[in-house]
């Protein structure tokens, strides 16, 4: 497996696989890689020539008293894993690589970026969007993958690559689940025992929610109730938010009837802040498992 620090290296061995005519996938990470990542990383080993990863964790996208001092980092047990699934070649750039003293150019999503965690989080999108674009430049990949956790982050990155014309495939690969549902993220390593018995409650919650649809639930207020009340018998958990949203644009549904919704879900186990999703829909409405944006 090569490894790079910097883009112009990079560059001239990117440069020299397409040359070759092999297709290039590309999985941008923040490290403390879990099967979550390794999923997009085999997926992208699937279905191309070569596969790229990169860890860099990025500091636009943490807000003022986030966690980017004490995000985890293990450089040494990442490039381990990604071995392990065949990754090609990993791009661990400093931050003055990324972002050098001159830099002052970023870029704002508009709409899909500012509601839930855009609200929430103000200028996280923008910092994701910003150094997404910059990955993607940098490596010119045929397709990146990205985990449907990060449901609004894909959309977000869907948005500006379309926006900017990014000649690439932008793809969402399903969320990986611990055996107990926990969607797996790099932020479960904060949870005490306890909290991390007690965040099972966000899986269950969605599953209850699909599982009130199949019943013949339709109103999105109704729905939300519900689930609002679920996560409240939850004494550890504190609900940040919990949305019923349209898959393509987050905006608030107000019914379900033959159709599919998102149902995302914001809630803190004391100082660390967990999201999750999943797409429900009535009976006889699909829903795909994956999401491919292709460049037109
Ligand atoms: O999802 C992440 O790990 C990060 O937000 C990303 C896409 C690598 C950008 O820093």
């Amino acid at each position: 497996m090569r490894t790079f620090q910097q883009v112009s290296g990079l560059r001239v061995y990117l440069r020299g696989i397409r040359a070759e005519g092999k297709t290039i996938g590309f999985v941008p990470t923040m490290g403390a890689l879990h099967d979550g990542h390794l999923s997009l990383m085999r997926r992208a080993r699937n279905e191309n020539d070569l596969v790229i990863a990169s860890i860099f964790v990025n500091p636009t996208q943490f807000g003022a008293g986030e966690d980017f001092e004490k995000y985890p980092r293990d450089l040494n047990k990442d490039l381990q894993m990604t071995s392990l699934v065949g990754v090609d070649a990993i791009f661990s750039p400093s931050l003055e690589e990324v972002y050098p003293p001159t830099h002052r150019t970023f870029v704002e999503v508009e709409g899909i970026g500012e509601t839930l965690e855009g609200k929430r989080r103000p200028g996280h999108f923008r910092g994701v969007a910003t150094v997404v674009a910059k990955l993607l430049n940098m490596v010119q990949p045929d397709s990146a993958y990205f985990g449907q956790k990060d449901y609004q982050q894909f959309l977000v990155i869907e948005r500006m690559a379309r926006d900017l014309n990014l000649p690439m495939s932008i793809i969402m690969a399903p969320t990986m689940r611990e055996s107990d549902g926990l969607a797996m993220s790099s932020r479960n390593a904060y949870l005490s025992p306890e909290q991390r018995k007690a965040a099972t409650i966000l899986h269950e919650v969605l599953l209850d929610a699909q599982r009130r649809v199949d019943e013949g639930e339709t109103s999105a207020a109704c729905l939300r109730s519900e689930l609002e009340a679920k996560l409240a018998r939850e004494p550890l958990a504190v609900p940040d938010y919990v949305a019923i949203g349209d898959p393509d644009t987050l905006d608030p549904l107000t019914t379900l009837e033959g159709r599919a919704a998102v149902v995302a879900l914001a809630v803190c186990f004391g100082t660390t802040r967990l999201i999750d999703n999943a797409v429900i829909a009535p009976p006889g409405v699909t829903v795909p498992k994956m999401r491919v944006s292709k460049p037109q």
